[in-house]
C-alpha cells in the first residue's frame, strides 16, 4: 500500500518504520523538510512536502501536534480535496496536558471529527492514540501473550485499511464505533497521558479482553 504520512515525529517513526518493514511504500511529509528527509532515511522511506504526501497516499497518517493541525492540512491541500477518497488515520491526542482536560471542538467534538470537517470526503479513522510511541517500536507489540488491542472509531470506508495497518503492526483492531466515538477514544487516552506523566512507564497500555476479541 502507499502510505503518505503528515508529520516527521515521534509517532511517524515509530508507526511508519513498522510499515515499511511489512512491505509498505511510505512517503514521510513534513513542515521542516530536513527533517523529514532525515527521518525517511532512517526508516526506509521516501521524504517530501505534506502536500505530497497527501496525495501520495492511498491511505494517510496524520500525526502532528493538536497545535498543528489546521495548518499541517491546509498545506496538505485537504480543503481542496487532496484527502478525498482516502483512510486518513488520526492518532492525535486533543489534551491539555497543563491540566490534562479534553480539548474539544464545536461544543464537545474531538479531534477525529475536526480532521473530517477540514478534509472533504477523507474517510477517517481514530487511531493509534491510546499508547506511547514506543509500543510502536515492540516487534509485535504483545502482551502477557496477547497482541495489543488497537480501539478503532471511524469511517466504515476507512476500517478495512485501518485493520490491514494495525496487524501489519502485530496488533489487533478492536471496532469502538462510528466517528462520533472518537471522542471517547480521545479521553480514553488522556487517562494514559496523565499516568505517563505521573512516571507510569511508556509500555503501559489498556488491554481490552473478551471472547469476541480472542476470536477476531
Ligand atoms: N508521542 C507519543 O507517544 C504519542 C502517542 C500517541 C499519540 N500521539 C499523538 O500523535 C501526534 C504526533 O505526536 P508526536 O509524538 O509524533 O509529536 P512530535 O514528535 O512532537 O512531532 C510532531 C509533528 O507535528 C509538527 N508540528 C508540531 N507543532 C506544529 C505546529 N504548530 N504547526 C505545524 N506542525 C507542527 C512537527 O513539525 P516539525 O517537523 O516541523 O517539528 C512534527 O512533524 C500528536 O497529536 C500526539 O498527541 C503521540
Amino acid at each position: 500500500m502507499k502510505i503518505g504520512v503528515l508529520g516527521a515525529g515521534r509517532m511517524t517513526e515509530a508507526l511508519a518504520a513498522g510499515w515499511v518493514r511489512a512491505g509498505h511504500d511510505v512517503l514521510v511529509g513534513g513542515r521542516t523538510p530536513d527533517k523529514a528527509a532525515d527521518l525517511a532515511k532512517r526508516i526506509g522511506a521516501r521524504a517530501g512536502t505534506l502536500r505530497e504526501a497527501a496525495e501520495f497516499g492511498d491511505a494517510v497518517l496524520v500525526a502532528v501536534l493538536l497545535a498543528g493541525l489546521d495548518e499541517t492540512l491546509r498545506a496538505a491541500g485537504a480543503p481542496e480535496g487532496t484527502l478525498a477518497g482516502k483512510t486518513v488515520i488520526d492518532c492525535g491526542n486533543a489534551v491539555d496536558v497543563s491540566d490534562f482536560s479534553q480539548v474539544t471542538y464545536d461544543g464537545g467534538g474531538s479531534m477525529a471529527e475536526e480532521i473530517a470537517r477540514l478534509a472533504p470526503g477523507a474517510h477517517v479513522v481514530k487511531a493509534f492514540n491510546q499508547a506511547h510511541a514506543d509500543v510502536w517500536r515492540m516487534r509485535p507489540p504483545v502482551f502477557d501473550g496477547h497482541p495489543l488491542a488497537v480501539p478503532i472509531a471511524g469511517a466504515d470506508e476507512g476500517k478495512p485499511v485501518a485493520r490491514t495497518l494495525i496487524t501489519d503492526l502485530g496488533a489487533a483492531p478492536l471496532d469502538a464505533g462510528d466517528l462520533t466515538q472518537a471522542r471517547h477514544l480521545e479521553a480514553m487516552a488522556i487517562v494514559v497521558i496523565r499516568l505517563l506523566h505521573s512516571g507510569a512507564g511508556p509500555l503501559s497500555v489498556f488491554a481490552f479482553r473478551s471472547a469476541a476479541a480472542e476470536e477476531r
